[in-house]
């Protein structure tokens, strides 16, 4: 198992800025790196927003919290992830984007540094070759919202050495999370059963089964789950959600994870959930308001 001293993320989106808030807290320094800084400073405070949260609630200390925000910083730069012992990518899921940004860090990079992909549903294997790396090369799946959500998913190439694993397993470990191992298949262990529940009860809400609010709340009353699976769609991001099941569908050939036509249409209407403020619900109302779909 290898000691990691330096952190880099690469990403400042949702995941990206809650696995760097992660790593910051567990007491590793940490650079997150995107491509504007617009999007580093949206990404910075998200993570104020979530420490400050987490002190409010009494569950970090405002030291603690003062530390962690120590050890971040921010770039635009890859060459100032080039230090960084354990380098975890959390950009959108597009297997070209990813297997670009591994190809540019990998020359700049010590052959002992290693490569972590946080997709919910490409390839490690694929990266991991384009990469240049095969043996240091891991799946760290995150779930969100990082700072709360105790899972990661740890995912083991077919070349992934065993030093590479125990290293990341351990890794996730220290963030205080509890490490499964899958294997690499699309959408792991969580996803394969999460994706199509979700995209069952965007199909359900199409046929007019039920509304919006019925749909979310006979989940929650009815199964004991903190969210329905709509405001789960809206929370994790409609356009996320089609991409991965577009991946699902494209590998398995199956039915059920094939995108329904109402998420199609919602994702292109601009509907993407919380981040862009309406999807199921109306985020500028408190609490958020179902969305007229014309169903
Ligand atoms: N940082 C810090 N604290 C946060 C936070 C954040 N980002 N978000 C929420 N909180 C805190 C709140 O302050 C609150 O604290 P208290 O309980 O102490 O009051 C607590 O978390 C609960 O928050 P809320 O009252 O706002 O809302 P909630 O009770 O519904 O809980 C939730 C929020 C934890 C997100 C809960 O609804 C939940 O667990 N939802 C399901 C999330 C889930 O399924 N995630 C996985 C998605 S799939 C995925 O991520 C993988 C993929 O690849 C797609």
């Amino acid at each position: 198992m290898r000691d990691i001293s330096r952190v880099g993320v690469l990403g400042c989106g949702q995941m990206g800025s809650g696995i760097a808030q992660a790593a910051a807290v567990a007491g590793y320094p940490t650079v997150a790196r995107d491509v504007e800084t617009g999007l580093l400073a949206k990404g910075e405070r998200s993570i104020q927003q979530s420490l400050d949260k987490l002190v409010e609630k009494g569950k970090l200390a405002a030291a603690d919290r003062d530390a962690a925000l120590g050890r971040l910083t921010f770039t635009v730069d890859l060459e100032d992830l080039a230090g960084c012992d354990l380098i975890i990518e959390a950009v959108t899921e597009s297997l070209e984007l990813k297997s670009g940004l591994w190809r540019a860090l990998d020359p700049l990079c010590p052959p002992r540094t290693i490569f972590a992909s946080n997709t919910s549903s490409l390839s490690i294997g694929v990266m991991a070759a384009a990469a240049g790396r095969p043996d240091r090369f891991v799946g760290l799946h995150f779930f969100n919202p990082v700072p709360l959500m105790p899972l990661v998913e740890v995912v083991r190439a077919l070349t992934t050495s065993r030093e590479t694993f125990e290293t990341a397993e351990a890794f996730a470990r220290r963030l205080g999370k509890e490490p499964i191992t899958a294997q690499d298949r699309p959408g792991f262990v969580v996803n394969r059963l999460l994706v199509p529940y979700l995209l069952d009860a965007a199909r359900a809400r199409e046929s007019g089964l039920a509304s919006t609010a019925d749909i979310d709340r006979g989940m929650q009353l009815g199964c004991g789950h903190p969210m329905g699976p709509l405001a789960l769609l809206d929370f994790v991001g409609l356009d996320t959600v089609m991409r991965i099941a577009e991946i699902m569908f494209d590998e398995f050939r199956e039915p059920r994870f094939a995108p329904p036509p109402l998420l199609r249409r919602m994702v292109t209407a601009g509907l993407h959930g919380r981040k862009s403020g309406r999807g199921f619900y109306d985020y500028a109302t408190n609490p958020p308001t179902p969305i007229d779909l014309g169903l």
